[in-house]
């Protein structure tokens, strides 16, 4: 079975592919079972898609195995789609994932019920030691409340709102991976995983 890095240092978006990877023909290691848990890749891509192919790219060379990357963040149109792809850095070096969406719900409020859509997106990136790569696409629509609620998932999810009014850190693992961005991003991506993944296997 062909052994994939999943090449990502936060702690919710692991236990997450830990969960989406699970049903299929893959081992897969996280940074630091390789030694790499200070690999810093720098994010300097203009798109979701050329961060994620940045940080796959980067552990697939380090590592010498197959790597997957996901570059991740919430989109909010009263904010002209900030955080964006600075979702992670919204609130500086250092803050918490509570720091970042209690900075989200203060730029947001005095946007009106109506304005408050917004949108998760997900790039996730499949690159080859050879330098071969791979993306696919997700996204979760929803609008942003006005106060945290739940305990469950990450970053945002407190603050996320589903169009049945449950926020996203209510809802069980399984159900979130059923409508996430990443979990349609790696549903999208299955096919080309397997193909690729299966070539490699077949040339070993
Ligand atoms: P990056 O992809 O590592 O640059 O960071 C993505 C950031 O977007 C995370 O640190 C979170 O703040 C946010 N984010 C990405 N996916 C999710 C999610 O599923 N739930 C909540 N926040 C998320």
């Amino acid at each position: 079975m062909i052994t994939l890095l999943v090449g990502t240092q936060n702690p919710g978006k692991q236990r997450e592919y830990r969960d989406l990877l699970a049903a299929l023909p893959v081992q897969w290691v996280g940074p630091s079972e390789l030694g790499l848990a200070a690999l810093d890749v720098i994010e300097d891509g203009q798109s979701f898609e050329e961060n994620a192919r940045l940080k796959a790219q980067a552990y697939a060379h380090a590592a010498g195995i197959p790597a997957l990357a996901d570059d991740s963040g919430l989109v909010v149109d009263a904010l002209n789609g900030a955080p964006g792809i600075f979702s992670a850095r919204y609130a500086g070096p250092g803050a918490s994932d509570a720091d970042r969406y209690q900075k989200l719900l203060w730029e947001m409020r005095d946007v009106a019920d109506d304005r408050r859509t917004a949108r998760f997106m997900c790039v996730v990136a499949l690159a080859l030691p050879d330098g071969r790569w791979y993306t696919a696409e997700g996204a979760l629509e929803g609008t942003i409340g006005y106060a945290p609620k739940g305990d469950e998932g990450f970053g945002y999810d407190p603050v996320f709102v589903l169009p049945d009014g449950r926020h996203l850190a209510e809802l069980p693992p399984a159900e979130k991976h059923a409508i996430s961005h990443r979990g349609r991003a790696l549903k999208a991506f299955e096919p080309v995983l397997l193909r690729v993944l299966s070539g490699l296997e077949r040339d070993l």
